[in-house]
């Protein structure tokens, strides 16, 4: 059994929903820690001009991405048991990853390697006998999203697929999930997803602090690099390059189609950790014409488009691009997270869209294979948003201005809507909109989404428009939080 303090088994624990903890002795309160990866330097540059691609059938394939506006994302493994942050606790440097009772343990004994053989024997305990794929794509669907990523393979080496090519995955004999008909997650996720019209992300980490030729045991990893020097070693970098491209294959051959490879760890990326991208890519697209890919933070053009994380940029970007956040505190599922509400997650819906992105909103499955209740119920309140409001989301680019005070746009050809977001959580229609920047043509219907007749308006010599909202759709607005307007402008 695993001594960890951290991994105390708890019988009366509960999880947000009122279950109790199933199949771990496991999951702890490893305290609240909002951490971030510490790319900053490279977040720095996500404001760069970025050249669109030369590729016309990549250029097509963006537009249909940025048509598919909202997007589900997972971070779920072994380390979800823990409820601490993913991966990153095994990297010494990143002290930012530990709660503080992970630190206690292993300041204690200042046995980083102790821990680190903790972390690594999570997968024997871990057995998550609710995982239902068809529950996870059906919140999704409720929820309006379109496409779903979800982690193949953290930093810490897991594999949430039936490789061949290490035993670090979710399918060896011990893995007491193993035996389990689902066992092949990823397969599970990609395939139930897609049968219900979702498009498929991959999200695979570059960097593999459970492979040899990246963290050699024989030697400290101090921090989140190779602890070798891979100029000196080509023949171990190699290996690791060559397992890379193989884990990579496996995926793009016996998982069905995948539309998007997410390609986390940054700091993978030449000189010194030289991935050999263009043939990676040029062997993914052999099986999977048409794969989006996205090394995220190389910049280039690998980058197919960027994905600011856990920030909305304060104007529309000049490239396609997706914010990626997180629904509660962290990525991986955390006991008592700190869920955003469905007011703020449609605010920044509304937002992100736009600024012409797309949304990749996270959700850390718990331990047992369940989505959190409280998560699973955002969801459905966005759901309801979305399904009244969702023309003004779905398929629309950014328009100058993007915004005028609360009242956002979007466009689709000469369709214009322009969204006002409530003042404040709860509030209701006010009686009059009014915006500047763009105007109604002459002669065009002003609608609201969700009412059936059409609103009487006027644009003023200054050319500000004014929107009259009826009494009775003030009084039973058809849905909360913002609310859409359509109306024609002139081509
Ligand atoms: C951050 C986290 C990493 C996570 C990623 C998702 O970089 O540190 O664990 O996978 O965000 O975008």
């Amino acid at each position: 059994m695993n001594d960890n303090p951290c991994v105390r088994p708890d019988p009366s624990r509960r999880f947000p929903d009122g279950s109790s903890v199933r199949s771990v002795r496991s999951v702890v309160l490893c305290a609240v820690l909002l951490g971030t990866a510490g790319w900053g330097t490279v977040r720095a540059a996500e404001t760069a001009a970025a050249e669109p691609p030369q590729e016309a059938w990549l250029r097509e394939r963006l537009e249909w991405f940025q048509d598919l506006k909202f997007g589900f994302m997972m971070h779920w493994a072994p380390y979800s048991q823990w409820g601490c942050i993913e991966s990153w606790p095994l990297v010494e440097a990143d002290k930012w990853a530990r709660p503080d009772d992970l630190k206690a343990w292993i300041d204690r004994d200042r046995d980083m390697a102790r821990f680190t053989r903790d972390y690594r024997a999570l997968p024997k305990t871990f057995d998550p006998v609710r995982f239902d794929p068809r529950a996870w794509a059906a919140a999704a669907k409720a929820a309006g999203m379109r496409y779903v990523v979800f982690t193949t393979k953290h930093h810490d080496g897991f594999c949430m697929y039936d490789t061949r090519l290490t035993d670090f995955r979710i399918t060896s004999p011990d893995v007491p999930f193993h035996s389990n008909a689902r066992s092949n997650v990823v397969k599970e996720v990609f395939d139930t997803f897609r049968a219900d019209g979702f498009a498929i992300g991959a999200y695979f980490s570059k960097a593999d602090w459970n492979s040899p030729d990246y963290w050699d045991p024989s030697a400290p990893s101090p921090n989140r690099n190779p602890n070798y020097d891979t100029l000196a070693n080509p023949e171990k970098w190699a290996r690791f390059v060559k397992f890379t491209h193989g884990q990579i294959e496996e995926l793009m051959t016996g998982y069905g189609p995948v539309d998007i490879l997410w390609l986390d760890a940054g700091q993978v990326r030449p000189p010194k950790q030289d991935l050999g991208m263009d043939d990676l890519v040029a062997m993914a697209r052999r099986h999977r014409p048409g794969l989006i890919v996205v090394d995220r933070t190389v910049h280039g053009r690998h980058e197919n488009y960027r994905t600011p994380e856990q920030q909305v940029p304060k104007e529309p970007p000049p490239y396609v691009w997706e914010t990626c956040m997180t629904m509660g505190d962290q990525w991986s599922f955390k006991p008592g997270d700190r869920y955003k509400s469905t007011h703020s997650l449609v605010g920044l819906l509304v937002d992100i869209v736009g600024k012409g992105g797309n949304f990749l909103l996270n959700v850390g499955p718990q331990p047992d294979g369940e989505l959190p209740a409280e998560a699973v119920s955002r969801m459905r309140e966005i759901g309801a948003w979305m399904a009244v409001s969702g023309g003004a989301i779905y398929g629309t680019r950014a328009v100058a201005p993007y915004k005028d005070g609360r009242v956002v746009f979007t466009r689709k050809g000469t369709t214009v809507h322009a969204i006002l977001l409530a003042s404040a959580e709860g509030a209701g229609l006010p009686e009059r909109i009014e915006f500047g920047g763009l105007r109604p043509a002459p002669g065009s219907e002003v609608r609201m989404l969700g009412v059936r007749d059409p609103m009487k308006w006027a644009t003023d010599a200054a050319g500000r428009t004014a929107i009259e909202v009826p009494a009775a759709v003030r009084a039973a607005p058809p849905c909360s939080h913002a609310w859409a307007f359509s109306f024609e402008v002139s081509p």
